[in-house]
């Protein structure tokens, strides 16, 4: 359709793609028999069975937690550079097909060192995969570390020591730091410190933020990390004075509307609070966070949107802008792709 093309074409940034939860349950059954990796028995779960049974699994999720045991299971077949190169590869070889001309990707450095994959060998992979994508389609790429609030904040502090011993947050390897896995029970200012640290070496900083939990985890993160944008966010709604502060301020809202039906935050695309952003003035992009786990990528993402509010060309500019004046690159590529 007309609609469909437009937004197809419309050039779109995405801001919160977990770089793990692109692996497709095709690649990952592939990749566990390449490095003899045992998958849980069918016997004890049966979504082990085949790649479709996992797949109807993934339809079936009940909460984040229900979601993320699949996940970590999921990313444990990953172990080369040459493994998270094609799994990165593959997302920029859709990304492209979507329309998507700048990508800031999520990546969970502890879920692989806890299994014996060495920071680097992941970093490397990445990196290796951003530059095929830059030479083979012109997309730009920003690399996200991740801390998975679910293990103590001194772990975190590792891992951002490790990195920033290497150089990377200097040398543009890895722009910035986010927080996700299990939010409920793991309030953003258990990271303070690491967060401040970031701060100070003028390091970027975003944190998952009002998914499963409530406002406060949103302010939470806005005073006592100094975040600047918000991953997910849409329980600001509950909150007004946070939402208009948030609105004043610019901070970029990343919205994953199929993986908040999937995670049951929300009932339908309907209920998610694109028209009040856009009343509000809350600047929003609208991504897929792992689109192998929750049936689409960006563009299944916008045109669910679409299919619930009926938006005009016009509010989709104002959409795709704001994505653009809210990414980490420098003004010279906001420029080109505005
Ligand atoms: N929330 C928290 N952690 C995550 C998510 C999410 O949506 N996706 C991957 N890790
Ligand atoms: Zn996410």
């Amino acid at each position: 359709s007309r609609t469909h093309d437009f937004l197809q074409a419309l050039p779109k940034c995405e801001h919160h793609l977990h770089i793990e939860g692109s692996l497709s349950p095709t690649l990952l059954f592939r990749l566990a028999a390449t490095n003899n990796i045992a998958l849980p028995s069918p016997a004890i779960d049966p979504a082990f069975a085949s790649p479709a049974a996992l797949s109807t699994r993934y339809e079936q999720f009940s909460s984040l937690d229900d979601f993320l045991h699949y996940y970590f299971i999921g990313m444990s077949v990953l172990l080369s550079s040459a493994d998270f190169e094609s799994l990165a590869y593959e997302y920029f070889c859709r990304a492209h097909a979507d329309g998507v001309h700048h990508a800031e990707i999520f990546f969970d450095p502890q879920a692989h060192t806890s299994r014996g994959v060495a920071y680097d060998t992941v970093v490397k992979g990445l990196s290796a995969a951003q530059e095929r994508a830059r030479k083979d389609f012109s997309i730009s790429s920003k690399l996200i570390l991740c801390f998975l609030r679910h293990l103590p904040a001194g772990d975190a502090k590792q891992t951002f020591n490790a990195a920033q011993a290497l150089g990377h947050f200097s040398d543009g390897t890895v722009a910035g730091i986010g927080l996700d896995s299990s939010e409920v029970g793991f309030p953003p200012e258990l990271f303070r410190e690491v967060y401040i640290s970031a701060k100070d070496g003028g390091i970027r900083r975003t944190a998952h933020a009002g998914e499963e939990g409530d406002a406060s985890y949103i302010s939470g993160a806005l005073d006592n990390c100094h975040v600047e944008r918000i991953d997910h966010g849409i329980r600001v709604v509950e909150d007004d004075v946070l939402m208009k502060r948030i609105a004043r301020n610019k901070t970029l809202v990343t919205m994953c509307p199929l993986s908040n039906v999937r995670l049951r935050c929300v009932q339908s695309v309907s209920e998610l609070p694109v028209r009040t952003f856009l009343d509000e003035g809350v600047r929003f992009s609208v991504n897929s966070d792992d689109p192998a786990y929750f049936g689409g990528y960006i563009l299944d993402n916008y045109c669910a949107v679409q299919e619930a509010f009926n938006l005009t060309f016009k509010e989709w500019k104002y959409i795709a802008d704001g994505a653009i004046e809210g990414s980490w690159c420098d003004e010279e590529r906001k420029s080109a792709l505005l």
